[in-house]
């Protein structure tokens, strides 16, 4: 583990300003027969005072977090299938309208978004370093790469298959601390005039909602608008467009060209804009998140125990990648809530990390209903609370604490 106290990216002082202290890996689920030891990191925040870039204090070493059997699934909502499907096919409909053109996406996981440029019969490459979910992608008949993308992967893959019009990544960049080579490699990879895509959870709905949740160890870059347009001149690049975006909770879609190839769309400017009314960069904001975050942990924790005191059962559903720093945080244990849901066949069967609650199919969900469900995958409300409406007709409540705690 490697300490940093000046930016990752332009070397400038950092800030701290919230400390989760030590928390295990968001993804490491717990194996009750053979329980190892987990691996804990001290967990902080802090802000660049120059560039303004909002970055974990301490990264974690990359093989620790993404393994071969590493669990999360892109393709397990159907929500975020339409969202790929749609986003390949604006591609397929601009940068790769061309028959020969030639996308590369790292994070590419199961091959969630690269499926639809497979089926259109373009080039394509996914990087992807974890090996269980590059197989899922192989098995569709996706071109995936075992590997981390950085400027070796990228030399390499331009040596083999010439440069590339589109590199995309889907909460995937924000997870690489190391974005000095990623930079490089993007240089060596994109077209002259190319362009570099990735979306990712934006800092100003994080901070509008208090989703502190979408803080742990994979994530370690907290983007807006202003700390990517800086981040980006620092490497060459330019940012020509960003698109919010509902999904995760709300992301910004960041699109960067070489720097003076493309005209800035007016968007970059709005958002500029909306940021400083909003002092997104500014301290005081940032600590009165700090507060709210606090806040949203009594509250939570209260319910729970009142439910647990009054007798209610209560069961978590979807074993996030987030709901470890909220249950870890928040104290929140099998004695609260005491089985997690989720469809996602390598999180079943296992203990959550940290806190290690048991986590089940959906269908141990039914088996009763519990009086309260708290929704980790907040982010997939509509998905899931359709999915299990005869909950609900049942006499049962979601719990929900994004973007305040409410019952519904
Ligand atoms: N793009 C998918 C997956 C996001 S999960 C989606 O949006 O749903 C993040 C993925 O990034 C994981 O599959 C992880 O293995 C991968 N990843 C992490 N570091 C990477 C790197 N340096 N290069 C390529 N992929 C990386
Ligand atoms: P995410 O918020 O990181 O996308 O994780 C969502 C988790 O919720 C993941 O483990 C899968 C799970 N899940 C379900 O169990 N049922 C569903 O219908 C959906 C959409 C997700
Ligand atoms: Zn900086």
């Amino acid at each position: 583990m490697s300490d940093t106290l000046d930016c990752r990216i332009c070397g400038g002082t950092l800030h701290e300003f919230f400390d989760f202290g030590r928390q295990p890996l968001a993804d490491a689920f717990v194996d009750p027969n053979h329980p190892a030891q987990e691996y804990f990191h001290r967990l902080a925040v802090a802000q660049c005072g120059s560039c303004t870039m909002v970055q974990l204090l301490e990264d974690v070493p990359r093989e620790h977090m993404f393994r071969t059997d590493y669990p999360y699934l892109s393709s397990g909502s159907s929500a975020m299938q339409d969202h790929f499907r749609a986003t390949a096919g604006h591609f397929l409909d601009h940068e790769l309208r061309d028959l020969d053109s030639f996308v590369v996406e790292f994070g590419s996981n199961d091959g969630i978004m690269l499926d639809t440029v497979a089926r259109a019969g373009r080039r394509h490459l996914g990087v992807e370093p974890c090996a269980g979910v590059a197989e899922a992608a192989a098995a569709k008949g996706i071109r995936v790469r075992n590997a981390f993308f950085e400027e070796s992967t990228a030399a390499e893959i331009v040596a083999t298959e010439g440069r590339a019009n589109v590199i995309y990544a889907a909460n995937t960049f924000s997870h690489i601390s190391y974005v000095d080579s990623v930079f490089r490699g993007v240089d060596i990879l994109l077209d002259e005039d190319g362009i570099f895509v990735f979306e990712d959870p934006y800092m100003g709905d994080i901070v509008e909602r208090t989703s502190f949740d979408q803080i742990y160890d994979e994530h370690f870059y907290f983007f807006t608008v202003r700390s990517v347009q800086n981040m980006a001149a620092f490497y060459g690049f330019e940012l020509v467009d960003v698109e919010h975006l509902p999904v995760h909770g709300g992301e910004i879609r960041y699109t960067l060209a070489r720097s003076g190839s493309r005209t800035p769309s007016p968007e970059v400017a709005r958002f500029l804009d909306r940021e400083k009314i909003l002092g997104l960069a500014e301290r005081p904001t940032l600590e009165s998140f700090a507060t709210n975050i606090d806040l949203l942990r009594e509250g939570l924790r209260s319910l729970l125990v009142r439910c647990r005191d009054e007798g209610r059962s209560v069961v978590g559903y979807g074993a996030t990648a987030k709901s470890a720093t909220l249950t870890n945080y928040c104290g929140i244990g099998p004695e609260l809530v005491s089985f997690i849901a989720d469809n996602t066949p390598a999180k079943q069967g296992t203990l959550s990390p940290g806190s290690h609650i048991p986590v089940r199919s959906p269908e141990a969900f039914a088996d009763p209903y519990p009086d309260y469900a708290l929704l980790f995958a907040w982010n997939h409300a509509e998905e899931i609370m359709r999915k299990e409406a005869e909950f609900k007709r049942r006499g049962g409540r979601w719990i929900l604490y994004v973007p305040e705690l409410h019952i519904v």
